[in-house]
């Protein structure tokens, strides 16, 4: 199916630690400074449904990699529904913290899922909903996680380098392959400068047609 909406769909990927939400919230206000409706959202999670998905997920012990997927999914067709299509339909500019290449990173490139069964099971959950603009936030995982305060880490947080290691390739693999899409930033750089980035990407593209600054 093919979508045609006002908004502008609008995703940040990236390993724990790499300062995801902190731009989507930057981006966010940036936005509603020159009064462009926005909203951030963060997978899993944005819904009822997807908080109580996201809880299960950071702690649920005896989930395999094939149930995170049909978890992470199923969260997803919810957040989909409920916020980001009505949003892009009203006009927002929607910010979603994580979306299907945190699957493809995480449960194909790390855990070994199937990647076949991914891109299927990303398919049905979203319709093929494709953002307009995605960005990688690149940071080797032994630097991000000296960010991070993880006084209790979750059951990601607690996996291994050189499990987000594998991550972080997956990410670079996936972004490298549409540069359409993807806009890969050194993740390393200051908040304001990545920031910076960010909103000259955002501007430069015809996403948002006629609110630039
Ligand atoms: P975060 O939003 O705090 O980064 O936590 C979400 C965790 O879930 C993070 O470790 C990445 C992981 N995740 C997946 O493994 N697959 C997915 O599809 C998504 C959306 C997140």
């Amino acid at each position: 199916m093919s979508y045609s909406y006002p908004g502008v769909f609008i995703v940040i990927e990236g390993v724990e630690g790499s300062g995801k939400s902190t731009q989507c919230q930057l981006l966010k206000a940036k936005l509603s400074s020159l009064h462009i409706p926005a909203i951030v959202t963060r997978e899993p999670g944005g819904t009822r449904t997807g908080e109580q998905v996201r809880q299960w997920l950071r702690e649920g012990s005896d989930l395999n990699r094939l149930s995170e997927l049909f978890l992470f999914s199923a969260a997803r067709v919810a957040l989909l529904e409920q916020v980001i299509i009505p949003e892009l339909h009203r006009g927002s500019v929607v910010i979603l913290d994580r979306y299907i290449y945190s699957t493809i990173a995480y449960q194909g490139f790390a855990k070994g899922c199937d990647r076949i069964d991914i891109d299927s099971i990303n398919k049905i959950a979203t319709d093929n909903l494709q953002p307009n603009l995605a960005f990688l936030l690149d940071i080797p995982p032994k630097k991000s996680f000296k960010r991070k305060s993880c006084e209790e880490p979750d059951r990601f947080e607690q996996e291994d380098l050189s499990f987000h290691n594998l991550v972080r390739a997956g990410y670079k693999s996936i972004a490298s392959q549409d540069s359409k899409l993807w806009t890969i930033l050194d993740a390393s750089e200051s908040i304001n400068t990545v920031h910076d980035k960010i909103w000259r990407r955002v501007t430069s593209s015809n996403a948002i047609g006629n609110n630039k600054d």
